[in-house]
């Protein structure tokens, strides 16, 4: 067993803090921030990960992690140092390595012989790993590109399951005892250098984002000409070639990972290749699918101002609270700036919605929420949503559309409880279904 060092307690930091603790490890785990550093010694994570705080528990309680902003501390004893910090995306579209930098420099400055291993799992720019090898040169230290793949919403499945490690190195004893760590996952894992390994990182999310508008496209196709978007993804889903995920219609893809790799693929290939167009399209694409739900409410209404809107779901997709690029609060703050009386509904995210976005009216439940409103948008799939009683929406409303932007809803189902019914894969309502303005509603 190792005594394994984190930089960065976050989604990912976390994650492998307790996953690493799991497997018998002895992980200190170095955050700049006291605030995080202080909740997580008392088992409270600063973020909603199922299944993560039970196992964050184990680790505490059998004194396996220990959480600290010094690193003298968190780095001392440490044969491996996972970073895990962030590198969000530059207004040029670009990763921003700064606080990578940071983090690199802070662990030049506090280790010593015997050097560690430095593990890089932050999403970083291509070719990263050989600037960072040359910060610790002259001295045995080696640097790993180990991209992380876990998806927010399952990542403590993710960890104990990978679909692949990829390890890349310039140094085969370092590759193999970075690999060694991982073996009772038993997972497929693939040695390369640490070039191929970032760039395996940005171009698996960005294939993932094409694949989401490609479906997105699919079903506007599918709308015209009467194809069914459910039937038609399960059709393409069961050729392996093609394979199941990412492919229903929707609100399109958000969060703090694909946007970001899709952007910084596209910045590769304008800078290397005449193909950019191809990622940009993809963008495109995904931000249409947004301007949809707002064209389709004013098509409704005429004007959404003065129309009570319901959001259900604000974080990007179901099972966490990351608001980062969320299609479903930008959808939300898009339609309060038109003048909408906006109420949302998240089954975790208020806290921090409560900061991030005070014009938006928030309430404790999805049928709190519905109440008089002219049209709810189920914006994100959380599973209790798909069990919501249509009936009682319907009854709790003061109009009667309904719009499945995540595709939960049965139609006729919908239909029976006396709702107009739209979703990216089933064409229920048309403009010429309009509604009478406000003033003749209420007269
Ligand atoms: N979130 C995901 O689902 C996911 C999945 C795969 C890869 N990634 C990548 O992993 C990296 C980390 O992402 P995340 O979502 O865990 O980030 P995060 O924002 O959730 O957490 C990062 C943590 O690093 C800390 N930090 C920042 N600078 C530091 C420094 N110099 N020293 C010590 N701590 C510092 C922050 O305080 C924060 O707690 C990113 O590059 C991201 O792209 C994320």
């Amino acid at each position: 067993m190792s005594n394994i060092a984190i930089v960065g307690a976050g989604h990912v930091g976390v994650v492998y803090a307790a996953g690493l603790a799991e497997l018998g490890h002895r992980v200190r785990v170095v955050d700049v921030s006291l605030k995080r550093v202080a909740m997580l010694r008392s088992g409270r994570i600063w973020f909603y990960e199922p299944g993560l705080p039970e196992l964050l528990a184990r680790g505490l309680a059998r004194r396996r992690i220990e959480f600290t902003t010094s690193y003298e501390r968190g780095l001392a004893k440490a044969r491996f140092v996972f970073v895990c910090v962030p590198t969000p995306t530059t207004a040029a579209g670009s990763l921003d390595d700064s606080y990578l930098r940071a983090a690199l420099t802070s662990i030049r400055q506090n280790t010593k012989p015997p050097w560690p291993v430095v593990v890089n799992k932050s999403t970083v720019p291509v070719g990263t790993g050989d600037v960072a090898a040359r910060l610790f040169e002259g001295e045995d230290m080696h640097v790993v590109s180990n991209p992380e793949f876990l998806a927010e919403g399952r990542a403590v499945e993710d960890f104990f399951h990978p679909s692949r490690i990829v390890i890349g190195s310039r140094n085969r004893i370092a590759g193999e005892a970075v690999a060694a760590l991982y073996a009772p996952l038993r997972a497929p894992v693939v040695h390369t250098d640490p070039v191929t390994a970032e760039f395996s990182k940005l171009a698996a999310n960005a294939f993932l984002a094409t694949k989401v508008s490609f479906a997105n496209v699919l079903s506007r196709i599918g709308e015209s000409v009467g194809a069914d978007g459910d039937g038609l993804a399960k059709a393409l889903s069961l050729d392996p070639r093609i394979g199941a995920g990412h492919l229903r219609a929707g609100l399109g893809f958000g969060g703090s990972c694909l946007p970001k790799d899709l952007a910084a693929v596209e910045q590769l290939a304008r800078r290397y290749t005449e193909s950019s167009g191809l990622f940009a399209a993809v963008a495109a694409v995904n931000r249409a699918q947004r301007a949809r739900i707002v064209d389709l409410l004013v098509d409704r209404f005429g004007t959404v101002q003065d129309r009570r809107i319901a959001i259900l779901g604000a974080t990007f997709k179901a099972n966490t609270d990351d608001l980062r690029d969320s299609p479903a609060l930008g959808l939300a703050c898009q339609l309060a700036e038109l003048h909408a009386s906006v109420n949302v509904y998240d089954p975790v995210a208020a806290p921090q919605l409560r900061a991030l976005a005070p014009q938006l009216v928030l309430f404790r439940s999805a049928l709190a929420a519905v109440r008089g409103a002219d049209a709810v948008v189920v914006a994100t799939e959380w599973p209790e949503f798909a069990t919501i009683d249509l009936l009682a929406v319907r009854r709790a409303m003061r109009g009667s559309l309904l719009v499945d932007a995540r595709g939960l809803f049965d139609v006729e189902a919908a239909h029976r409880a006396g709702l107009d019914y739209f979703s990216f894969s089933t064409a229920g309502v048309r403009p010429h279904e309009a509604e009478e303005p406000l003033e003749a509603v209420a007269s």
